[in-house]
């Protein structure tokens, strides 16, 4: 397969996006699925790039499409009229429970078990004095999962599926996505203080291993 770059998946997240805090979640949803990768003993650079692109992509539809009935297919369709692999354009399928596309390969199981848990965790930095992410215990992330009323746009279900599809204690993947945030916190607004607006260019740089 040969593999997109990283700047060809911004440019299209960034055509079909223009809002802000969704091309936040693209970027932290490309960290944790890089530190999944590579937590999961991936060493390949190659390996690395795609399960992040998947991450940067997942929702690159959702803005101008976002019904059940339009997100996920709309944008698999996209990408397919543009020649993207159609290993990615699975693993962007798998990512809600609705599509029925069924999630066997490693990285189909973590773009689940990153995406609604990634949101969360960035919720979570919000409220605490500090709006920063590294200071996010795991412990409050796991109580704070069991209040419904807080992040209520969060289906709790995907969190739990996620962890269980990937294999992991809930509060070992919950760390693994604190950790993923810390370097490209200043970027996504988690570090304090309003992250800058993310351009259409220039491509924000990959993110750091924690
Ligand atoms: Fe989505
Ligand atoms: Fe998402």
């Amino acid at each position: 397969m040969v593999i997109p770059s990283r700047a060809a998946a911004w440019a299209v997240l960034t055509e079909f996006t223009p809002s802000q805090p969704l091309r936040r979640h693209a970027l932290a949803v490309e960290a944790t699925m890089r530190h999944l990768a590579r937590s999961s003993g991936l060493a390949d650079a190659a390996e690395l790039e795609t399960w992040g692109l998947v991450g940067m992509l997942h929702d690159f539809d959702y803005e101008r499409y976002p019904t059940e009935q339009d997100h996920v297919w709309r944008g698999m369709e996209i990408l397919r009229e543009r020649g993207w692999p159609e290993p990615i354009i699975r693993a962007v399928g798998g990512h809600a429970f609705y599509t029925n596309i069924e999630r066997r390969l490693p990285m189909e199981k973590a773009i689940l078990a990153a995406d609604e848990l990634t949101g969360f965790v960035g919720a979570c930095a919000l409220v605490r004095p500090t709006r920063r992410i590294a200071d996010v215990p795991v412990e409050s992330v796991i109580k704070r999962l069991k209040e419904k009323a807080f992040a209520r746009s969060v289906d709790r279900t995907y969190v739990t599926r996620g962890a269980e599809e990937w294999g992991m204690p809930l509060p070992a993947l919950v760390a693994l996505v604190l950790a993923a945030q810390v370097p490209i916190a200043g970027r996504i607004g988690l570090d304090g203080a309003p992250g800058p607006d993310l351009a259409d260019s220039p491509v924000p740089p990959e993110p750091a291993a924690p």
